[in-house]
């Protein structure tokens, strides 16, 4: 059973389905409503064919009560969201407005500290030392829960992939018991060759407190290396240097290996940026630790946002009055999630100076998310709903400069030719490295990439041509 039907549970959902009935718990009505006529409510590849393909063997409820009545389900995987906690919710707790917001999660908890027989299977992102204190209460409560740790390592965009072949799994637990025996299982059977040492995934039991570890420590680490990737871009534009190719060469260690080093205007989504907020928080509130990584890593992620405006302004002058065309707004390709998008800092600091803005993104439901009214879906990132076009072109026409925010492929069939009539200005700031500068250039644009073919802000620039 999988209590939280976000991005998390109905992937896990969907994966478990190929080799068990699953049961999916979630309190929002019409969300439970969707997924029973056979709705899939998010966008990733694969998910909505499989999900379909293995109705038969899902079970949608929306109280946990309801779910647990026959006392069938033993595996009973929370996957409710533990957002960074509200500001105001900060002050009260006396917290630094970095901690995670585990309201959801003790609900959840609470309910199965008094049922008899069942495991917990933590999914949801908890601080470190959450499973240790659950552990500890439910002895102290004479309560039987089993408690075990199973962080979620999926990347959306490719979150079904991720499931169906991730890497390793890691299983948090205080003791061997009936609970992870029966984790085991259930893991063997979604993954024949779980025994087979030289094959993945690879099986990894530990303490509870490692396995949280292991979550947070390895997105401090991805985040880490793509603020490393933008630090070392950043100094190769001012250099002429080209980040692409000097990352090939440092990922071709095999130590260091290649992935997570695209220079861009920054990482995005709904777990970095919380995630090693929640481990500063902590680290300083339970160990006097203070992990100034996270600083760093966050200063470079907004830095880089900065600098692309920064960019606009070096070529452009003021900004008041100028007309910026954004491509993206999913915070990567491959999602219709908006949540962290950097095109959302990039509107602010666009609109604080005065310039006009029109974005595209090609999923229509990206679109519609993004101008839904802030106030109604709570969150931050929004955009008027005259500044969301509904063709590239339409973003593209009239204006002064484009800035490519997500590494949509779409982008790349762009008609540079075309958008080039279409453009006032010439500038397009390549925020993913995606584009073919070349084609660009040869539309009669100027391209500038991400710590690669770039002026950076200090460079000298071109010499303008008479026409331009
Ligand atoms: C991330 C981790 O990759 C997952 O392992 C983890 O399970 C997940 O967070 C989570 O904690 O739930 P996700 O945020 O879905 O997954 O997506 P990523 O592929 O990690 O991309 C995050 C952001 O980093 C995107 O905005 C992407 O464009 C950016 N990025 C990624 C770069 O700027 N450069 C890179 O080299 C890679």
């Amino acid at each position: 059973m999988i209590v939280g039907a976000g991005y998390v549970g109905l992937v896990t959902g969907v994966g478990l389905a190929r080799v068990r009935e699953v049961r999916l718990v979630d309190r929002n009505p019409s969300l439970i409503e969707k997924l029973k006529v056979g709705h899939m409510p998010i966008f990733e590849p694969d998910l909505e064919t499989q999900f379909k393909e293995n109705l038969d063997k899902l079970a949608f409820f929306e109280e946990l009560d309801d779910a647990l009545a026959d006392g069938r389900p033993e595996l009973i995987f929370i996957a409710v969201d533990t957002p960074k906690s509200s500001s105001a919710a900060s002050a009260r707790n006396g917290a630094d407005g970095n901690s995670a917001d585990l309201a959801k999660v003790r609900a959840v908890i609470d309910q199965l500290l008094d049922r008899s027989g069942v495991a917990a299977v933590m999914k949801s992102t908890v601080p470190p030392g959450t499973g240790a204190a659950i552990v500890a209460e439910a002895k102290r409560r004479g309560s039987d829960l089993a408690y075990l740790s199973c962080p979620e390592f999926l990347q959306e965009g490719s979150a079904l992939a991720s499931c169906k072949e991730p890497d390793r799994i890691i299983v948090g637990r205080d003791e061997p018991s009936w609970a992870s025996e029966a984790l085991r299982e259930l893991h063997a059977d979604a993954y024949p060759a779980l025994d087979e040492s030289s094959v993945k995934p690879q099986y990894m039991e530990m303490a509870l407190t490692n396995a949280e570890m292991v979550k947070h420590a390895s997105n401090l680490q991805l985040a880490s290396r793509i603020s490393y990737a933008n630090e070392i871009g950043n100094l190769c534009e001012e250099l002429g240097a080209d980040v692409t190719e000097v990352m090939a060469g440092v990922g071709a260690d095999d130590r260091i290996g290649p992935s997570f080093l695209d220079a861009g205007i920054g990482f995005g989504g709904s777990c970095f940026d919380k995630d090693i907020r929640a481990l500063k928080s902590v680290a300083k509130d339970r160990a006097q630790i203070d992990i100034s990584l996270v600083d760093t890593v966050l200063a470079i992620n907004e830095g880089q946002v900065d600098r692309v405006i920064g960019k606009l302004e070096r070529r452009l002058g003021d900004l008041e009055g100028i007309r910026v065309a954004i491509l993206g707004l999913a915070f990567k390709p491959d999602t219709s999630d908006l949540r962290g998008s950097r095109a959302f800092p990039l509107a602010d600091g666009l609109r604080s100076r005065g310039a006009t803005l029109r974005a595209w993104d090609p999923r229509a439901d990206a679109r519609e998310a993004a101008v839904r009214n802030p106030s109604s879906n709570g969150s931050p990132e929004w955009m008027a709903e005259e500044e969301v076009a509904s063709t590239a072109l339409g973003a593209i026409e009239n204006a002064d400069a484009v800035v490519v925010v997500t590494g949509w492929p779409e982008f790349t069939e762009i008609d540079w030719c075309e958008a080039a009539t279409a453009m006032r200005g010439r500038l397009v700031i390549d925020g993913r490295n995606l584009l073919e500068p070349e084609a660009v250039r040869e539309a009669g644009l100027e391209y500038e990439g991400t710590g690669r073919e770039s002026r950076g802000l200090f460079r000298p620039l071109p010499q303008a041509t008479p026409e331009g």
